[in-house]
């Protein structure tokens, strides 16, 4: 497990190895963020990560968002999940679904995915199964700018547990 003084010595490709899944398949929000180094702790280095994310082209962010896979979706039943989303699926319990539960998630990312054009994200290490059924009930409504933005705020909440894990933080 590196330490923030390791991270902030890494040359750039190293860097970009150690914290490139902090952001799902978008190693690049590490990779542009290197040059502000050194971090002062980890907060900053989060929050750094983050502004990289947040002056993307918006096309851009659209692709990191895409990047997401279905919670409870076709990848999670193939076992096809990067280790993290892995877990993070498996920590709201959606490993461990009835046919029913597993019937209503697939109506829903559906339904979600038809309106937006990108999969619902939520940070699934902080919201049980139920709870994220209902967001997904509360937020389809929603107009696309608003979970647009919900989405980049629900990513940064997963880039945050990541890199406390990465750093044998708690949360
Ligand atoms: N899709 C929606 N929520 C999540 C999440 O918390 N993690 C991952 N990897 N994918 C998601």
């Amino acid at each position: 497990m590196p330490t923030l003084a390791t991270l902030n010595h890494l040359d750039r490709a190293a860097f970009t190895g150690a914290l490139g899944h902090l952001f799902e398949h978008s190693p690049w929000v590490a990779d542009e963020t290197w040059p502000q180094r050194p971090f002062r702790d980890a907060a900053h280095l989060h929050a750094a990560l983050c502004a990289t994310m947040r002056a993307a082209a918006p096309a851009r962010q659209l692709v990191l968002i895409r990047a997401h896979p279905d919670l409870a979706g076709r990848l999670a039943r193939q076992n096809a999940l990067t280790a993290e989303s892995t877990r993070e699926q498996a920590s709201a319990g959606l490993n461990r679904l009835t046919d029913d539960e597993l019937a209503e998630f697939q109506r829903l990312n559906t339904a979600y995915l038809a309106r937006f054009g990108f999969p619902f994200i939520i940070c699934a290490r902080l919201n049980a199964k139920s709870a994220i059924l209902a967001a997904m009930q509360t937020r389809l409504p929603n107009t696309a700018e608003l979970e647009f933005s919900t989405a980049l705020g629900e990513i940064e909440k997963i880039a945050q547990i990541r890199l406390n894990d990465l750093l044998e933080k708690t949360t």
